[in-house]
């Protein structure tokens, strides 16, 4: 066991890039951090502590962290301010961080958070930089204490980490190891302690969220099911899912459990068979449609979402063409696409064909058009409707509440700062700048009444 020096408080910035797995770790730092008497603050400016917590996703994402290192550096130099570099590009890149910012005090892995305060102490004892990029995923759930209230009315909980499905473009099964799931009773003790802290809205985390499986091999379904039956919980949602692991359990639980939230995001990354094939994706465009027709009779109002890459070694016009048929058929309410980045260490890194920036640049802004026309049409058919919204947090302006709809649009609504936390039937009257405008039609939010879903 280490010493901690208690004392004043000292103040902790943490910025998060990338996925909401990673919102949800740096969630859980700040709680490890806490009994040390860290306290979360928005800037890293005199701040005690900064953690990156990082994503190796995409080029792009990896190569911020040295550019956001060299900004922090300084800050370093004159308040002595200690620098942690944490998720995944401290896993797959602990050793060169080092050699490239050795400023830095304290590198650690995904799976390494519960060893934080130790880490911090070392460093602080100018014992040198720490590194620890272990992948122990289950002696890290074991270690971390219970959630903090600070996730407000919409948490994330991580049920599952790793893959092992080898996309030949993906750093995760590197970075964040072998599948791995945790235990059901930890996850509804978690679960529970989230709802205490006034939770209505939980989020279930993981690389391969669908994957997640019981030590009775139970799946998914079975454990929205059981989560299902807390008091107070009213919405559920999972990501990221892949469609091989879409069992009919788990779509049988769309059908049937009305706190599953009609909102999927199933990544399938192209519309060409050849191109799944070379992405080792497991399965074709013609599974996936057949994934969704099942999904959609189970759930009819179920609102899609997913993943593209364009510009994958290989992609012919014709392959690409085949995407965009893809998307006209499904229709998505929303989607993330991105141009294909080389990753160290990948297969597909290695491909010869790779296709030149400016057609991936072309193809990006096609794709990117036609899912925003769709995203556009989707909101607009919510305009005129009364659907149910849980408030979130204060809106952008005074006296208003920012919430979602269960398809995951943002709206905003005159509301009292009550209704935060609660789920209100709310009238959509007009499209705004990235969100709804409605209009809480529940009388009961007058009343100041507490009500449930
Ligand atoms: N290049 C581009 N996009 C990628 N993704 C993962 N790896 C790469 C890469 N090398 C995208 C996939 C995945 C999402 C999280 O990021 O679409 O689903
Ligand atoms: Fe990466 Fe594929 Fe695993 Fe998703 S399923 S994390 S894209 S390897």
């Amino acid at each position: 066991m280490v010493d901690f020096p208690s004392g004043r408080v000292k103040k902790l910035h943490i910025k998060t890039y990338g996925c909401q797995m990673n919102v949800y770790d740096s969630a859980r730092m700040a709680d490890v951090l806490a009994p040390l008497g860290y306290a979360p603050v928005d800037a890293p400016e005199g701040a005690d502590l900064v953690i990156l917590n990082t994503c190796h996703i995409r080029e792009k994402a990896s190569e911020k962290v040295f550019s956001e290192l060299g900004r922090l550096r300084p800050l370093k130099e004159r308040d002595g301010t200690m620098l942690a570099v944490a998720g995944c590009v401290a896993q797959a890149e602990g050793e060169e961080i080092l050699a490239r910012a050795p400023y830095v005090d304290v590198v650690l892995g995904p799976q390494a958070y519960h060893r934080l305060p130790e880490l911090v102490a070392r460093a602080s004892r100018g014992a040198g930089a720490a590194l620890d990029t272990d992948f122990p995923v289950d002696v890290k759930f074991d270690h971390l204490p219970a959630p903090s209230a600070s996730q407000g009315p919409s948490a994330f909980l991580t049920i599952q980490e790793g893959c092992d499905k080898f996309c030949t473009f993906c750093v995760v099964p590197y970075t964040r190891g072998a599948e791995f799931s945790r235990d059901g009773a930890s996850i509804e003790r978690e679960a529970r302690q989230l709802v205490d802290g006034g939770a209505r809205e939980i989020t279930l985390l993981g690389q391969n969220v669908n994957a997640w499986h019981g030590t009775d091999g139970e799946g998914l379904g079975a454990l929205v099911r059981r989560l299902a039956r807390i008091d107070g919980l009213a919405r559920i949602r999972y990501t990221t899912s892949h469609p091989r692991d879409m069992d009919d359990a788990l779509v049988a639980a769309h059908a049937e459990e009305p706190k599953l939230m009609p909102f999927l995001h199933l990544p399938v990354q192209s519309g060409s068979d050849a191109i799944l094939d070379a992405m080792n994706r497991g399965h074709t465009a013609d599974h996936f449609r057949a994934i969704i027709g099942r999904l959609r009779r189970a759930r009819p109002d179920l609102a899609l979402s997913s993943d593209f890459i364009v510009g994958f070694p290989g992609e012919s016009d014709d392959d690409f063409a085949r995407t965009m048929e893809l998307v006209r058929e499904i229709g998505f309410a929303q989607a993330f696409s991105f141009k294909y980045s080389p990753r160290p260490g990948t297969p597909a890194a290695l491909i010869e064909r790779q296709v030149p920036e400016e057609v991936k640049d072309a193809r990006l802004a096609a794709l990117q058009a036609l899912l925003k026309d769709q995203q556009d049409a989707f909101n607009a058919a919510t305009v005129g409707r009364t659907v149910p919204v849980l408030f979130e947090k204060p809106g952008r302006h005074p006296g208003q509440l920012a919430g979602k709809t269960p398809w995951l649009q943002a709206v905003h609504a005159l509301a009292p700062a009550t209704a935060a936390g609660q789920v209100l039937e709310t009238k959509i009257m007009a499209l705004a700048v990235n969100s709804l405008a409605g209009v809480i039609v529940d009388s009961s939010v007058e009343a100041g009444e507490r009500r449930s879903a």
